[in-house]
């Protein structure tokens, strides 16, 4: 007698253990249920792994970068290699900008010369970017008379080569991307011409 109603207790005890354990389960596993913690993580996998950021501080290396030059003799794969070596042979080679100055193009372009050239030559292109700001060489007024004048191939040369103390970004633009540069100092010209008709002629130089 006493052992069937112990044996009874244990039985539906367990019984309501399992139940218990089942809702909790199948509540706390709802994959419409979002959260802004992290998880948590009892195996890891390879989650989170030991990286350095980018231009990091990294005592590995004797110069203590984190950014590794590339190896001498070198090529990175597909690069598309930039031959002119002066003005005229790049006159010669490109007779015009290949691209069309299409929306996407401009837009293209925008973003890239607002990454890559608007450090030094400001979103206008002006010369007033924020390295300058800090001291480097102050560029001339893109939308100077000058530079107006220059055709396209010498714009894609100097972004291609650069030019005194200005670097070359063969390396770090695509050729579509150069083109589509060009395209855009040329709307940022127009526009700085349409703005101001007595814009100055000689500024930055
Ligand atoms: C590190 C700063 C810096 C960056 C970044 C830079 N430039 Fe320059 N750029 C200069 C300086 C300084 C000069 C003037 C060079 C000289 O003395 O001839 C110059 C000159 C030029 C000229 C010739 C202007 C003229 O009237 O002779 C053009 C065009 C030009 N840059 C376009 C660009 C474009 C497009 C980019 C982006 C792909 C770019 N630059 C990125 C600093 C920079």
């Amino acid at each position: 007698m006493n052992k069937q109603v112990r044996f009874r207790t244990v039985f539906w005890g367990l019984i309501g253990i399992a139940f218990t354990i089942f809702w909790i389960l199948l509540l706390s596993g709802n994959i419409l249920w979002t959260s802004d913690t992290p998880p948590l993580q009892v195996i890891r996998d390879m989650d989170n792994q030991m990286r350095i950021m980018p231009q990091e501080e990294y005592p590995f290396f004797l110069d203590r970068s984190s950014d590794r030059p590339p190896l001498p003799y070198t090529v990175p794969r597909y690069a598309q290699v930039y031959t002119p070596e002066t003005v005229d042979e790049a006159l010669e080679k490109y007779p015009e900008n290949p691209l069309p100055a299409t929306e996407f193009v401009l837009a293209r372009g925008k973003n890239r010369f607002e990454t890559f050239c608007a450090p030094c030559h400001g979103f206008e292109g002006k010369g007033d970017g924020t390295v300058v700001q800090r001291g480097f060489p102050a560029p001339p007024d893109l939308n100077r008379d000058i530079t107006r004048g220059y055709p396209d191939a010498q714009i894609f040369h100097i972004i291609s080569r650069g030019q005194n103390v200005m670097p070359g970004y063969a390396d770090k633009l695509s050729e579509t991307d150069r083109w589509a540069v060009v395209h855009y100092v040329r709307w940022l010209q127009q526009r700085a011409a349409q703005t101001t008709e007595s814009s100055s002629t000689e500024a930055g130089e």
